[in-house]
């Protein structure tokens, strides 16, 4: 019997109550567990105490594994369970509003967390190398007025570029934008491709 699918949820939207992307990332969760025979899922949501990284993080994160202090190995500690969720994952599910034309603090945050040099991307002589392998992510993107792919949108480039640089080249965004003007319209479109996910 092949391994059960494990997904990973990470959810920005700072709303919780009528978020478009909480809501689209619930049924596209729901669609790949319905493909795939039933699914692990583990939910990563921002809102939830999180931290800034600070110059006692970026110290212990410089600092060689082994020399590590206890001190620094608790300040990583975030970090690390971070990182081993999406270590863990088959799929991650990224739900990411547009926020002032770019993502959340809260997934700036995320991220910040969970490039972490020599475990989830790494220099070689070729350039940098992303170190978590084999994976897909589907991002969904929610916005008012900006269209995805759009010369404003810092949002879907940014993390296509994030995702990559870690390993992560495998990636399907799925846009209800344009929320202002296309209303209920994007939300169905955005539906539509949930349900055509391969
Ligand atoms: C703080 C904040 C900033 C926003 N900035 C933008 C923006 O720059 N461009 C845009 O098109 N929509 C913007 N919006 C609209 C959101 O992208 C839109 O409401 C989206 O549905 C939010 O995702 P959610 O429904 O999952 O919370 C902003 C919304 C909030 C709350």
């Amino acid at each position: 019997m092949a391994d059960t699918l494990k997904i990973l949820s990470v959810e920005s939207s700072a709303q919780t109550a009528g978020s478009v992307t909480r809501k689209l990332s619930k049924q596209l969760i729901e669609t790949l567990s319905g493909k795939n025979g039933g699914a692990e899922v583990v939910v990563r949501d921002l809102n939830q105490p999180l931290e800034f990284i600070d110059e006692t993080w970026v110290g212990a994160n410089y600092t060689a594994p082994e020399q590590r202090s206890e001190e620094q190995k608790a300040r990583l500690a975030l970090s690390d369970k971070l990182v081993a969720e999406l270590q863990a994952a088959d799929v991650i599910v990224i739900g990411s509003p547009i926020y002032n034309f770019s993502v959340p603090a809260t997934l700036k945050a995320w991220i910040d967390l969970v490039a972490r040099a020599g475990v989830t991307f790494r220099y070689t002589e070729a350039g940098p190398e992303g170190l978590l392998k084999g994976k897909k992510a589907y991002v969904l993107v929610a916005s008012g007025g900006v269209p995805l792919g759009s010369d404003f949108d810092y949002n879907s480039p940014y993390i296509r570029q994030f995702l990559g640089f870690i390993g992560i080249t495998d990636v399907e965004f799925i846009a209800a934008d344009g929320l202002m003007t296309k209303g209920d319209e994007a939300v169905s479109a955005a539906e539509a491709a949930i349900k055509a996910v391969a």
